[in-house]
């Protein structure tokens, strides 16, 4: 279903600020070679599968846009794209939403906005075609949700996160297909653990130490292939025995900040000139 990939420059990439748990202690923290170096091995990977790579131009002054995920969602609607931009609970991170903006206008791909607030694209909101998972509550409104899968047609999974390091729905659900996801379970309350039980066939707890390590951040673009952070090998095994190739990267900058593979990517169901 993905065409391309939308990424961003993380030339500016830094812990500045602390708006997640994660961040705590890691300002001023991040190796920015290393980090541009880890950067470019996704990049690769993506490309290796395949899939074109956009990049977006680093922005001084943004040091979290290179996780791409939050500012927009790219869906289809009735098989033609569309783009929803988001409006971002962070006041540091609300610039963002314009440069993903620019980058859709230039590919000719329509975007719109929904009324509730707030709402960080991928980050909460995982369309699956059919289906969009939700998660609300720290990033993104129940409301943003409920009027996103309307305006995109599919049905809604509303999943309330109740754990503030889980505080987007990527950091603790990992669709890897139509029947199989990766999930932290504290993340969720009982409501949503029976969602997602009764929403995915095979649904496969992962440790905290995998957690924490991002295992749910991984990123399975083309239904074989999983791209999954260091540090998660009963992820990775259990990746394996449900029949996908897993290729292992590591994002240690990046988790300074609370984020990892999946954030850093923006999955476009469409490439740059079939869109216009
Ligand atoms: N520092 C960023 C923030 O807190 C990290 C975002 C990671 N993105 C994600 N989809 N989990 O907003």
């Amino acid at each position: 279903m993905y065409k391309s990939v939308l990424m961003a420059d993380p030339s500016h990439f830094d812990v500045e600020y602390v708006i997640n748990p994660h961040m705590a202690g890691k300002v001023g923290q991040v190796d920015r070679a290393l980090a541009v170096r880890q950067w470019e091995q996704l990049r690769d990977a993506y490309q290796a599968l395949g899939l074109p790579v956009h990049v977006l131009p680093a922005s001084p002054g943004l040091p979290d846009l290179v996780f791409v995920a939050n500012p927009s969602l790219a869906a289809l609607r009735d098989g033609r794209p569309l783009v929803v931009l988001s409006s971002m609970a962070a006041p540091q991170r609300r610039p963002e939403t314009e440069v993903s903006a620019a980058f859709y206008r230039s590919l000719g791909v329509p975007t719109t906005t929904v009324a509730a607030a707030p709402v960080e694209g991928c980050g909460d909101l995982l369309w699956r075609g059919s289906r969009l998972f939700a998660g609300h509550g720290p990033r993104t409104a129940l409301a943003a949700g409920q009027e996103v899968a309307e305006l995109l047609g599919c049905s809604l999974v509303a999943l309330r996160l109740v754990d503030p390091d889980w505080y987007h729905l990527d950091t603790c659900l990992m669709p890897v297909s139509d029947e199989a996801a990766f999930y932290v379970p504290s993340a969720f309350d009982a409501p949503g653990r029976a969602a997602l039980s009764s929403a995915f066939r095979e649904l496969v707890p992962v440790s905290q130490a995998e957690a924490r390590a991002f295992a749910c951040n991984g990123c399975c673009p083309d239904g074989e292939t999983l791209l999954l952070p260091t540090g998660c090998p009963e992820t990775a095994r259990h990746a394996r025995q449900l029949g996908l190739d897993v290729v292992v990267l590591d994002t240690s900058e990046f988790l300074k900040s609370g984020g990892s593979i999946f954030c850093m990517t923006q999955l476009l169901p469409f490439a740059g000139v079939s869109a216009r």
